[in-house]
């Protein structure tokens, strides 16, 4: 049986992109917020780090708002630190216990980041 699993993989087109979030199947040149980065953070993220910190998390940052709600930092200002925690080899957010992003999703994360984590495509920058 083991050895077929890569097959049954390969046969499922979008496997491991097809669940939550973005849902996308490939990174996109120029990852947004509002299009990429923000669903997949709604999804994954922030059943425990939202408005309302659950599941022991901190509560000094929410992933579900693009920036500092005037007390808690948002994405923008954590961007380091999400690429830290969800992104690479061997990524410790979200806990292994909880639902998993795709590795598509990881990266788009880490893409979105390096590009200097754009709210919108208009605006460019990080504000
Ligand atoms: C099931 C709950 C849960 C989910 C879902 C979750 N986290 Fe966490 N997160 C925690 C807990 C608990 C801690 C505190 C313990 C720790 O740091 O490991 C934490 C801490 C953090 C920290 C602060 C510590 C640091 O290293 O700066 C960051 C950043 C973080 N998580 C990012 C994420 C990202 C990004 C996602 C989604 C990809 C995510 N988390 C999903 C529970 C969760």
């Amino acid at each position: 049986m083991l050895p077929l699993v890569p097959l049954v993989f390969l046969a499922c087109p979008g496997f491991g992109s097809q669940t939550l979030g973005g849902g996308s199947s490939e990174v996109p040149a120029d990852p947004t917020y509002v299009e990429h980065a923000g669903p997949i953070l709604d999804d994954y993220c922030a059943p425990c780090h939202g408005e309302t910190p659950s599941g022991g998390a901190p509560d000094y940052f929410r992933l579900d708002a693009y920036e500092n709600d005037g007390s808690r930092d948002g994405a923008v200002e954590m961007a380091d630190r999400i690429v830290a925690r969800a992104t690479g080899d061997s990524p410790t957010m979200p806990p292994a216990y909880a639902t998993q992003p795709s590795d598509i999703d990881r990266e788009i994360l880490a893409a979105w980041v390096a590009d200097g984590a754009p709210y919108g495509a208009d605006t460019g920058g990080t504000q």
